[in-house]
């Protein structure tokens, strides 16, 4: 019997992957199959949260226009914020976009890896609309994770997978929090993939081209700008924001996200009476990003101790993290994380 009281149906008894089911959300292990429930669920149209080395995502058919649906009903998520299309690897991902030979080369170096690219959708590429919000550009990545590739070589199929939290809060880096009933989609969704944390720990980094065919950075992520600059022989700008028109750089990218529910205070250099504080860097106390002062760790820790630290019920501080590398992509969730929030809905 699940935590919820619903009782197993027999196959799901039967299904050797199957470790636990929390208010009718499936846990399945990383296993040959677990990998196989996973994709026939996807087949069946259901959503399944699977591991990425970035943040978990929830994943769904996306050429199935009522599985697409399903993500936005899932994630609260607003009709105009697209979605990323995971595949395989480069040939996967030609059949839905046209590749420049700058994308062509960020590929080839990067994937799979924490980089999406947006490029022009290709008008055969037979994805359900919604997974594009409508635009002429898709956002695809190919996920340097076993399972995920696991999980894309038995489904045969490009999968949707936003991160899989609710709209507007902090990112999964573990099956437990996609199953946070509170603060996850436990009971909204068939099932998780669990294949333990994160690696890298904050989102993909996106990058798309103006009409000039300058190479933008719509947001900063897992992989580093300098190491993108390095393969384009240029350093990408930052979008502003102002491109307007068809094609807005990252309508996901509003100020308030990965929302925790304690107020946020940033570049803190010491933590306030009744604070909760989270440090970077040898010899502090309390919640540690890294105590060595790696960004990488730093990254990887970042979701998990924001959750840690919105439990304790305080306001939360937290110490500068260096500009440079990964804490370009750690500063820009953190100020997302403590930016104001829009009025709650009723
Ligand atoms: O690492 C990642 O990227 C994770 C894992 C699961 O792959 N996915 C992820 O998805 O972070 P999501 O939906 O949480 O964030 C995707 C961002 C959003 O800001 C969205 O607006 C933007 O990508 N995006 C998606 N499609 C786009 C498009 N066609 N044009 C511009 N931006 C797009
Ligand atoms: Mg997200």
């Amino acid at each position: 019997m699940g935590r919820s009281g619903r009782y197993w149906t027999e196959s799901e008894v039967m299904q050797p992957s199957v470790m636990s089911s929390d208010m009718d959300t499936i846990r399945l292990g990383a296993d040959d199959a677990g990998v196989a429930a996973a994709a026939r669920l996807l087949g069946a149209g259901k959503l399944v949260a699977i591991p990425t080395e970035t943040v978990y995502g929830l994943a769904a058919d996306a050429r199935n226009p009522e599985a697409v649906a399903g993500i936005y009903r899932a994630k609260d998520r607003p009709a105009h914020n697209p979605l990323i299309v995971h595949v395989s690897d480069l040939a996967m991902a030609r059949k839905f976009a046209h590749f420049t030979d700058a994308a062509e080369a960020l590929a080839a170096a990067f994937w799979p890896g924490p980089l999406t690219l947006v490029l022009p959708l290709r008008k055969d590429a037979g994805l359900a609309q919604a997974v594009t919000a409508g635009h002429s550009r898709v956002a695809l990545r190919s996920p340097d994770h076993p399972a995920a590739q696991a999980v894309l070589a038995a489904f045969g199929g490009p999968l949707a997978a936003p991160s899989a939290n609710p709209s507007g809060r902090i990112s999964p880096t573990s099956a437990d929090h996609v199953l946070d009933p509170a603060a996850g989609l436990g009971g909204r969704i068939a099932a998780v993939l669990d294949a333990g944390p994160a690696a890298v720990g904050v989102e993909s980094t996106i990058i798309g081209w103006d009409e000039d065919d300058k190479p933008l950075i719509l947001r900063p992520g897992g992989l580093a700008a300098d190491r993108i600059a390095a393969v384009l022989g240029q350093m990408p700008g930052a979008a502003t924001g102002q491109e307007t028109g068809q094609n807005p750089p990252a309508p996901g990218m509003l100020a308030s996200h990965y929302a925790p529910d304690m107020p946020l205070r940033l570049n803190a250099a010491t933590p306030l009476p009744g604070e909760t504080w989270i440090s970077f860097g040898a010899g502090e106390n309390g919640l540690n990003l890294s105590q060595t002062g790696d960004l990488a760790e730093a990254a990887g820790n970042l979701f998990a101790t924001l959750r840690k630290a919105d439990a304790l019920g305080l306001p939360i501080a937290v110490a500068p993290i260096p500009m440079r590398g990964l804490g370009v992509a750690i500063n820009d969730r953190l100020a997302r994380a403590a930016a104001p929030r829009p009025v709650a809905k009723t």
